[in-house]
Formats: C-alpha cells, structure tokens, sequence
C-alpha cells in the first residue's frame, strides 16, 4: 500500500493518534504537513517526522476556530503543495463535564473546535484536494453515536462531524473526492485517554469493556487510514467506521458508567 510521494495534511496532527497517522502516511512515502494551535508542538512532530523518513514535513500553526487562519494555513501550504490526496481532519478538544455545569462558553469551545473548526478545514481545503482521488478524512469519536454523561459538548459536535460526512460525501463525490469518517476506539497513549480514563487501572477497566480485550494503538488508527485512502477503498466514500476492536457492540456505555461512578466519588 504504498503512498509514494502521495500529499498528506493533518490538521491536529501534532500528537496523539492523529499524529500516529500522520506517522503511518510517512512509513509509506507519503509527503506530510501537519497543523495545530501551539508552535512547539508543530516544531517537534515536524522533526518527528523527518526523523521517520518524510523529510520535507511541514508545519503550520492554526487554530481551526479562526477561518482567516485556517484559509492562511492553506496559503502557506499552496507555496509547497498545488493539491492535497489526503486531508485528515482531526482537531479536537474534549473534558468531562455534565451539562448542568457547563458554562455556554465550554460548550462553544468544543463545539467550535470540532464542528466548526471541521467546516473550515473542509470549506477551504476543498479547491486543494485533488481531483479525482482526493480523500478527507474525519476524526469522529463514539460519542457521535452513543449518548454518554458529561460528554454532551462531545457528542452533538462529533455527531455533526459525521454529519458534515455524509452531507460532504453526497455534494463532491462528482468531483471524485471521497469524505469519511474514522471513529477511534479507546486507544493507548492519548491526551483523550487520559482526560476521559485517567489512570492505568482506569484504563485497564476500559479494556475489558473492548470485545478485542485491548485498546487500540495509534498503528490501528494509521492503518485504517491508509486502507481507506488506498485504491482498494476507491468506491467507498459517506462511511462512519468504527476503529474500536468491537467496542461500539455496546462496550462503550459501559466503560463510561465506570467512569461517571468514578468521577462522582472523586467529585
Ligand atoms: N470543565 C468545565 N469547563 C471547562 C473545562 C472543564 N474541565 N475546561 C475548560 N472549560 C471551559 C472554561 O471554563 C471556559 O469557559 P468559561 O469562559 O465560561 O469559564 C471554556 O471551557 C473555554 O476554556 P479555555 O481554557 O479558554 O479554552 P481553550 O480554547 O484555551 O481550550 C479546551 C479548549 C478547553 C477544549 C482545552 O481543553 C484544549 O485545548 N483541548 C485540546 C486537547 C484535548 O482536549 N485533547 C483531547 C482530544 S479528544
Ligand atoms: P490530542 O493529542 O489532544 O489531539 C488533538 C489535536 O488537535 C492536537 O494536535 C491539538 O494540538 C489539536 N488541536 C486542538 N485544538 C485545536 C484548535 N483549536 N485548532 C487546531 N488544532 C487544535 O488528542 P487525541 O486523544 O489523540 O485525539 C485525536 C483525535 O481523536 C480527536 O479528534 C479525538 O476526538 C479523536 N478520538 C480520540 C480517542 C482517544 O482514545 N484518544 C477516541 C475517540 C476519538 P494543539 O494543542 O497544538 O492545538
């Protein structure tokens, strides 16, 4: 599956699994460009990269709240790149939070970072991707399917990512640009691991929650990316799938009852 010299831009692909990604694209021979808010991290997954063989990375500081920035973000790219194949779309923000106590600022922060921030990677990286064979990408998560506590920020602005999906896939399939969504399991080594399962026990607990008994790894993440950005995908496009070891079978409610019980008692 190889993506030699193949366009990759990761937007909130500076840590975590949508870094992982990124660092799966490199692995093939893809060329790479990643982008979030703070510049040290865009500084150190650029050397990361480059240390893993996508010598020419590239790095941009945006945050996708701010359309001017985000339209400034492909400016800049447009210096390097005249078109995207792979646009993965996967800033996010995300806290525990039960909806009583969320002020409308909280709630218009990850709104905006994960719904709207998402319309303005894909509004203004449309003209870039490629045509035909272009693919964005979505970063969703489970919450966009299944109702949970303290998540409910999460879940309308991830459900409306899938949505922006599906909507996407219809309007530029005629174009040959394919939209789908990836929706990560729980998977190891993650700021959203942490923030949502802090703890190894905790995180122990949310495996047994998982038919496959284990969390995911960022390669799980990587490899679904590529196998959907490949040809063998090529007719396949308005997808939500699940990268989770089974666990949208039902695990998820349940590892989130486990930790709601957990928040309450340390509440
Ligand atoms: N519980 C309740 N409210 C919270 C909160 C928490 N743990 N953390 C932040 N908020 C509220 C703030 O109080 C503020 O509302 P207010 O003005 O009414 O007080 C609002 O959210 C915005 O907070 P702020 O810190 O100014 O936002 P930011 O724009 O600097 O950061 C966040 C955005 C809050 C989402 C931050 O957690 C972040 O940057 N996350 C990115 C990393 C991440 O979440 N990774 C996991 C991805 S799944
Ligand atoms: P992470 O490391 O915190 O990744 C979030 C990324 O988004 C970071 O690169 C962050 O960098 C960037 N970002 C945040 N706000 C931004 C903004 N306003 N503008 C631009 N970039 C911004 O967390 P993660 O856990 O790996 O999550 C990655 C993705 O997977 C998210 O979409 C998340 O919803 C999804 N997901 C994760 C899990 C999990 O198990 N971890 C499960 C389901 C879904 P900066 O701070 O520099 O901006």
């Amino acid at each position: 599956m190889s993506f030699k010299d193949k366009q990759v831009l990761v937007v909130g692909g500076t840590s975590g699994l949508n870094l992982g990604i990124a660092l799966g694209f490199a692995a093939e021979g893809a060329k790479l460009a990643v982008a979030s808010r703070n510049p040290d991290k865009v500084g150190k997954a650029v050397e990361t990269l480059k240390a893993a063989g996508a010598e020419q990375a590239l790095g941009f500081q945006v945050d996708v709240r701010d359309p001017e920035a985000v339209q400034s973000m492909y400016q800049q790219l447009g210096e390097h790149w005249s078109s995207i194949d792979v646009l993965v779309s996967g800033a996010a923000g995300n806290f525990p939070a039960a909806a009583a106590d969320l002020s409308p600022n909280g709630f218009k922060a990850v709104a905006e970072i994960d719904l709207q921030g998402a319309f303005h990677v894909a509004h203004f990286g449309y003209p870039m991707l490629t045509r035909p064979g272009g693919h964005l990408i979505h970063i969703s998560a489970p919450q966009a399917y299944q109702p949970l506590p303290m998540q409910a920020h999460v879940c309308a602005a991830k459900a409306g990512v899938d949505m922006l999906t599906r909507t996407l896939a219809l309007e530029w399939g005629r174009e040959g640009i394919r939209v789908n969504s990836l929706v990560p399991g729980p998977i190891a080594n993650t700021e959203g691991m942490d923030r949502l399962a802090p703890g190894d026990a905790m995180q122990q607990k949310v495996a047994q929650t998982v038919p496959l008994c284990r969390l995911g790894q960022w390669e799980d993440m990587a490899n679904a990316a590529k196998l959907l950005s490949s040809p063998l995908a090529s007719y396949i496009t308005g997808v939500i799938l699940p990268v989770d070891g089974g666990w949208s079978l039902g695990g998820v409610s349940l590892a989130m009852s486990h930790l709601t019980q957990s928040l309450n008692k340390s509440g």
